[in-house]
């Protein structure tokens, strides 16, 4: 059964207050697109074109306003209300229907990955039909995240939502892929200290039946944090200076969609076309010309 994708991007923004009292967080600027491109991306280029978008109720039309049904780039979109924000996990109950038994693909609307090896990564992944996988990422300050501790045969032996001592320096990133009974798993998860169901507590009953995998995303990957006013700004900064440095966009949903043979090139050409007056649109331009 293909693997559905699901973009989280509910949340108050409230770390972000008041950029974000306005506007949704996964709508603001990561350079030169909105932040939300980036996790869109990496689900495409996971070969993923059935994906549900979770928004707060105030956010979503303007969600739809910028991405519509997907069509545009070979995708369809559904969209799914999250009427309060209470946990990662609770994405799976919302998704139900949606997902529909299917096996998913989760990813945080604010989470931006970048990394040489990302769409092999994600299809070894996706091969994997029962249990789940998780990437962990070597960060320096592990107790902002979930961290995964990893045992001496690459088994993952806990994982500890926000610890004040970390097991060890991996976070675990914002992309779950986890099979079909994700839903059902889901709904044994109670409500933690802090009221949520825990993205940790549905991954620990994965853990616990031994069906839970950890890839590490090595060193040559960057995963973005934008959790707080200089880390979104540092990761604009990244992408510019990587845009700028080798003339190729990160995350540009309509590159990927073209060249994944979604769009075809009159579909992209009236992409590059609207986008005519922004540096975008240029860059997509360009594309045709190759
Ligand atoms: C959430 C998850 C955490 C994960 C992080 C990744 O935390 O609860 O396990 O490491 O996303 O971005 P939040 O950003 O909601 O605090």
């Amino acid at each position: 059964m293909n693997r559905k994708g699901i973009i989280l991007a509910g949340g108050t923004g409230s770390r972000l207050w008041p950029i974000t009292m306005g506007v949704s967080k996964q709508l603001l600027p990561i350079y030169d697109k909105p932040m939300i491109y980036y996790p869109l991306s990496v689900l495409m280029l996971g070969g993923i074109r059935e994906i549900a978008v979770i928004t707060t109720p105030e956010d979503q039309s303007q969600f739809q306003r910028l991405m519509g049904d997907g069509s545009q780039w070979g995708l369809r979109l559904s969209w799914i209300v999250q009427p309060s924000p209470d946990g990662l996990a609770q994405a799976y109950l919302l998704a139900e229907d949606f997902l529909d038994g299917a096996p998913s693909a989760m990813v945080l609307g604010d989470n931006i990955f970048f990394g040489h090896g990302l769409p092999e990564a994600l299809a070894a992944a996706d091969a994997q039909t029962t249990g789940g996988t998780v990437f962990g990422y070597r960060v320096a300050d592990p107790e902002r995240y979930g961290v995964v501790a990893i045992d001496a045969g690459g088994n993952v032996s806990a994982i500890v939502e926000k610890p004040e001592v970390p097991p060890s320096n991996y976070a675990v990133t914002g992309l779950y892929f986890l099979d079909g009974r994700a839903p059902e798993l889901a709904a044994r998860v109670t409500p933690s200290a802090r009221g949520e169901l825990e993205i940790a507590d549905l991954l620990e009953i994965y853990r616990a039946e031994g069906t839970l995998k950890v890839e590490r995303m090595g060193r040559g990957y960057a995963w973005l944090d934008t959790g707080t006013q200089a880390s979104l700004l540092e990761a604009g900064n990244f992408v510019r200076t990587l845009e700028e440095r080798q003339g190729l966009q990160v995350g540009s949903p309509d590159e990927i969609a073209f060249r994944q043979g979604w769009l075809d090139r009159d579909g992209f050409a009236a992409r590059a076309k609207l986008f005519a007056k922004s540096a975008y649109g240029v860059y997509l331009a360009g594309i045709l010309r190759e």
